[in-house]
């Protein structure tokens, strides 16, 4: 049964106050709270097992290893990846998204060559791809959305032609909480034999995902917003495409033998996990995945959907309020601004309350302009929140407004 307050019960941060009152986390689109049982298995690793994975036959080492390698196993279930050995181990989307951009793009990107980005992507699925086009010689094509929020993909036709050779896209927007139709986009993308990296962070949070369903060719995401560790993340590559694809980083772990002459590489996924792994951070995510799999996901999506729905309603009744990204079907992130509020001061004011959302232009520099906006507020929510807290929300931004206006 999905029970709110024994959720809540499980985070212990969830129980502490700001400023003499009680916090309202509505920052879970940056990074979403740790239940006790990730805490606890962090705690314990290091108090307890702390040990170099892969790298000794002694008992420590042997069951740390033991460790990763089943996080490993349960977050290719989780996802839906074919096998284990398609789970990259990294240091975040961030690093995953990278690892695709210069280990494939260096390799299978050249002059001429085009890569389609969607207009609502976060930096880290945007600037990868421009140093690789500066790198090769390539074109960077943008996918729009239009006033809604919603992906044009009416578009793709004229956008995807032969010399298309990977597209890149979210499966939610950070900002404007759109979950895209990406089945259009993938089908263009192959017609072409361009590769789809799919940007998993809010989406694997928000509704989860099947790789294989989806069909995508890369998936990124991180840990901490999955309700892990930060520092960890993860890269879903399909074996023939790893296979193919040179590792990034040279070092330990990731070879086969090596001589001046010439190095062989470890079979995927080590090739691409080069020096010590972040074996306490890869445990903790499997625990963290532990945590969302006792739940059922239509109720955590119903929940979430209630959520949206409560602090769409109470917010889009305050006099002057804007809310960008009203695609149907959004994720639970409501981005929003009030006129002649600037968004900082109205994050200022809600922190002073308690309330914590992240404000600025949330690493998608091109969703403000296409807004023609400096910044906005976002209140991102998670299965832990509750209707009170978007009810507090809406009075705290009404409050705000009353101070900043007169
Ligand atoms: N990418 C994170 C966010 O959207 C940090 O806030």
């Amino acid at each position: 049964m999905f029970d709110i307050e024994k959720i809540r019960e499980e985070f212990p941060i969830l129980h502490r106050e700001v400023y003499g009152k009680p916090l309202v986390y509505l920052d879970s689109g940056a990074t979403a709270q740790k239940p006790r049982q990730v805490i606890d298995t962090v705690d314990y690793l290091y108090r307890d097992l702390n040990s170099n994975i892969h790298r000794g036959v002694h008992f420590l080492s042997e069951q740390a290893t033991e460790l990763y390698e089943a996080a490993r196993e349960r977050i290719a279930a989780f996802i839906g990846a074919a096998e284990k050995e398609e789970i990259v181990f990294t240091a975040g989307a961030t690093a995953s998204l990278n690892t695709v951009a210069y280990a494939w793009g260096d390799a299978f990107v050249g002059a001429g060559d085009n890569i389609l980005v969607s207009e609502m992507e976060h930096h880290s699925n945007i600037v990868p791809w421009q140093l690789l086009a500066e790198r090769r010689g390539a074109e960077i094509r943008v996918l729009p959305f239009d006033e809604s929020g919603a992906l044009r993909t009416d578009l793709l036709p004229s956008l995807v032609d032969e010399r298309t050779r990977v597209v890149a896209v979210t499966q939610a927007s950070n900002t404007l909480g759109t979950r895209p139709d990406l089945r259009p986009v993938i089908a263009a993308a192959h017609a072409v034999g361009a590769v789809v990296v799919v940007d998993g962070c809010q989406g694997v949070v928000h509704g989860g995902v099947n790789v294989r369903e989806m069909d995508c060719d890369f998936y990124a995401f991180s840990g901490h917003k999955l309700f892990g560790p930060t520092g960890i993340g993860v890269l879903y590559g399909k074996r023939a495409l790893l296979e193919k694809m040179p590792p990034f980083l040279g070092g330990g772990d990731m070879v086969d033998t090596v001589t001046f002459e010439k190095t062989t590489y470890a079979p995927v996924p080590l090739k691409f996990e080069a020096g010590t792994a972040n074996f306490v951070g890869a445990i903790g995510l499997g625990e963290a995945v532990k945590f969302v799999q006792r739940f059922d996901p239509a109720e955590i999506e119903a929940h979430e959907e209630a959520l949206l729905r409560r602090a769409t309603e109470r917010l889009s009744a305050i006099d002057g309020l804007r809310i960008y990204g009203t695609a149907p079907g959004k994720c639970a992130i409501v981005s929003f601004n009030v006129e002649g509020v600037h968004p900082y001061d109205m994050g200022m004011i809600l922190d002073k309350l308690g309330i914590a959302v992240r404000t600025g232009q949330h690493c998608a520099e091109p969703v403000m302009d296409r807004y023609g906006t400096t910044g906005m507020c976002r209140a991102s929510f998670a299965l832990y929140n509750t209707l009170a807290e978007a009810d507090a929300l809406a009075a705290g931004v009404e409050r705000a407004v009353r101070m900043l206006r007169n």
